[in-house]
């Protein structure tokens, strides 16, 4: 008989990735499976993730950037985007309760005009509900498209060239960087993506230049802390060079 071993006491604890973003892909697909609407799926999803933030949080790893609701999710139908964005307010209304106890830094990121106000409310009430933790900062990508946001990162310094404020030949990565919405976070050193499909779909494109990419077959609700573990296990293998020998 085979049996799995469990990753966690093989990870190196002292060189977790500080920085994990994860697509949290296949929630349909494992409602499909069981005869269910998609709205099952997301719910079950946004149960996973609490647990997996929780986790992340109890071992140390400093940022978790998840991608809750694309730029392009609006073209799904009307009666799914609706469902997506009570769960998205009552999981930030619950977390001002749940995970603000477990000590978690929440912040949105993406484009927040075209949200419901009372969602970018709730969203400035759980980002300052949560701003005095000291746990793990959780950004959650909602209404966000990264090459939405590093557009937004040139104009801001286009705006500063033409004011007079910045020498063009001055742009580095840092500075670019620090018009980003995850501006003075690290990179993610890991980017997990879930249910077999193997792409980045506008995600932190700037951000994980250097990342470590792990994909599993495994649909989001079904994602367990084993799972983290092997992913985190998997990372520890790898050999980052950035670019050097
Ligand atoms: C992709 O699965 C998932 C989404 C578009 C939404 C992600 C949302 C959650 C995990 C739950 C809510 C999140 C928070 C922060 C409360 P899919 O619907 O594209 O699945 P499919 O590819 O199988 O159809």
């Amino acid at each position: 008989m085979f049996f799995r071993r469990n990753k966690k006491q093989e990870i190196d604890f002292d060189h977790l990735p500080k920085h994990i973003g994860i697509i949290m892909d296949g929630n349909g697909r494992w409602a499909k499976k069981r005869g269910l609407p998609r709205s099952a799926g997301h719910s079950m999803g946004a149960e996973a993730l609490k647990k997996i933030v929780t986790e992340c949080n109890r071992i140390g790893i400093g940022y978790i950037t998840v991608y809750a609701f694309s730029t392009e999710n609006w073209k799904r139908p009307k009666e799914e985007v609706d469902y997506l964005m009570n769960l998205l307010l009552n999981y930030l209304k619950d977390a001002e309760r749940s995970l603000a106890g477990e000590n978690v830094v929440i912040r949105a990121i993406g484009s927040r005009a075209e949200l419901s106000e009372e969602i970018q409310e709730q969203i400035i009430k759980t980002e300052a509900f949560t701003a005095k933790n000291d746990g793990i900062v959780m950004n959650i990508a909602l209404n966000y498209g990264s090459r939405d946001e590093i557009l937004q990162a040139v104009k801001t310094l286009a705006k500063k060239v033409s004011a007079g404020e910045l020498d063009a030949e001055d742009i580095d990565d840092t500075k670019l960087s620090a018009c980003l919405y995850t501006g003075g976070q690290p990179d993610p050193d890991l980017l997990i993506r879930t249910s077999g499909e193997e792409r980045l779909s506008n995600f932190l494109l700037w951000q994980v230049a250097y990342s470590e990419l792990w994909f599993t077959k495994k649909l989001w609700p079904d994602f367990t802390k084993e799972d983290l573990y092997q992913a985190i296990y998997d990372y520890q293998q790898r050999n980052r060079r950035f670019g050097g020998v």
